[in-house]
């Protein structure tokens, strides 16, 4: 057992769960010290699972998935504990307060979450002004934005466009979210028609060429990711990072009274691995392996790390396994991938991705 699991967690788990986020993100901005950090980690991380994709090289595979550090408060403290990069977000172009509180809640037998959180954020102008502020940066910072929640489906891409020229100068990639569940008519971008007018006006826009990312559900049929991949192949689209988090409740361990208690919401977590692998595997298959693809849902060891890396995902991210797993997460999982991919004879990362996507 470590000092997370005995101690602090349980501390933590005391709180209402909006709370502890909270409280356990500014102790991580105040207490920890890039520099201190750094020295302790480089002498026991010392792996070697460089990755290179879409034109960044990337320390190692593990994020630290969007909706962690909404507000960029602290990126370089986070990527400090041993994440290969960080992707901040999801920011708006105007800031939001999101949906009334309660609007986390957690699924312990389940190692699960449940979030309504609707993009509560201080918005672009804001978050630039942080990024700005981080002196030498020396991780991959990426930049999650979505919609405004009380814009119409009509100035949509004009209120990501917005967004997206804020940020896209401060930011090594751009993650666009059409996958949230919780706000309004988000999803409807996920649709072939209104993805594809999405992504080429993003592209038109991009003229300094930094890679985006489409982030994407796991409640899509076979024939819904056919088309985004399709569309995404066609935009010329960096990658697809799947995937965001679920509105099934299906498996689940949870007494129902409480599952109904939490209302609804995306489901986060250990119930999501398989379901979202299932993704990973179709997009990757689609794609022919022509599409990156960052993989995230469920990840709580280097075994589920694997797992996805094998069904063809080349980065990965994690949330909600640092919530119940602690700071040490990142760390213990590039340590055992590292393992396992020696064990298992590959000469590489790049060699595991996608070899079992069939
Ligand atoms: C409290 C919470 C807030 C989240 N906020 C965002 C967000 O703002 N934008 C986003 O793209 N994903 C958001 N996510 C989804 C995560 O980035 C991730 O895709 C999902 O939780 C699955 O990974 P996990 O099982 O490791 O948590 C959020 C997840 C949680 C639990």
């Amino acid at each position: 057992m470590s000092f997370y699991n005995t101690f602090v967690r349980p501390l933590l788990f005391s709180l209402p769960a909006e709370t502890a986020h909270n409280f356990a993100l500014s102790s991580i901005r105040t207490f920890l010290r890039p520099s201190f950090i750094q020295n302790v980690l480089s002498k026991r991380l010392c792996v070697d699972l460089a990755v290179e994709r879409f034109g960044l090289k990337f320390k190692n595979p593990l994020g630290l998935a969007a909706g962690f550090d909404k507000n960029c408060v602290a990126a370089a403290q986070l990527a400090c504990l041993g994440f290969g990069f960080v992707e901040i977000g999801t920011v708006t172009y105007k800031p939001q307060s999101g949906s009334p509180k309660p609007r986390l809640f957690r699924l312990e037998a389940d190692k699960a979450l449940i979030n309504r959180m609707g993009f509560n954020n201080d918005g672009a102008e804001v978050v630039v002004s942080r990024l700005k502020k981080i002196k030498n940066r020396d991780f991959i910072l990426g930049v999650n934005i979505g919609k405004n929640r009380e814009i119409e489906e009509i100035e949509a891409v004009e209120n990501y466009l917005s967004c997206f020229r804020l940020i896209r100068e401060e930011a090594d990639y751009v993650a666009i979210n059409v996958s949230s569940p919780n706000t309004p008519n988000l999803r409807k971008f996920q649709e072939a028609d209104k993805l594809r007018k999405l992504l080429k006006s993003m592209q038109e826009e991009n003229t300094t060429c930094i890679p985006i990312l489409v982030k994407i559900s796991p409640d899509l049929s076979e024939a819904q990711i056919e088309a985004i991949v399709e569309v995404c192949l066609e935009t010329k689209i960096h990658g697809v990072i799947a995937t965001n988090t679920t509105v099934s409740r299906e498996g689940l361990q949870t007494a129902s009274y409480e599952i109904q208690k939490a209302g609804e919401g995306g489901l986060s977590g250990k119930p999501l691995a398989e379901v979202s692998n299932q993704v990973i595997r179709k997009v990757y298959r689609l794609s022919q392996g022509k599409l990156p693809i960052i993989g995230v849902g469920g990840i709580f060891t280097a075994e589920d790390a694997f797992k996805k890396i094998c069904a063809g995902a080349s980065l990965l991210q994690v949330y909600t396994g640092f919530v119940y797993m602690g700071p040490a997460v990142a760390r213990d999982i590039n340590l055992g991938l590292q393992k396992i991919i020696h064990q298992k004879g590959f000469a590489s990362l790049d060699e595991a991705v996608g070899s079992e996507s069939i």
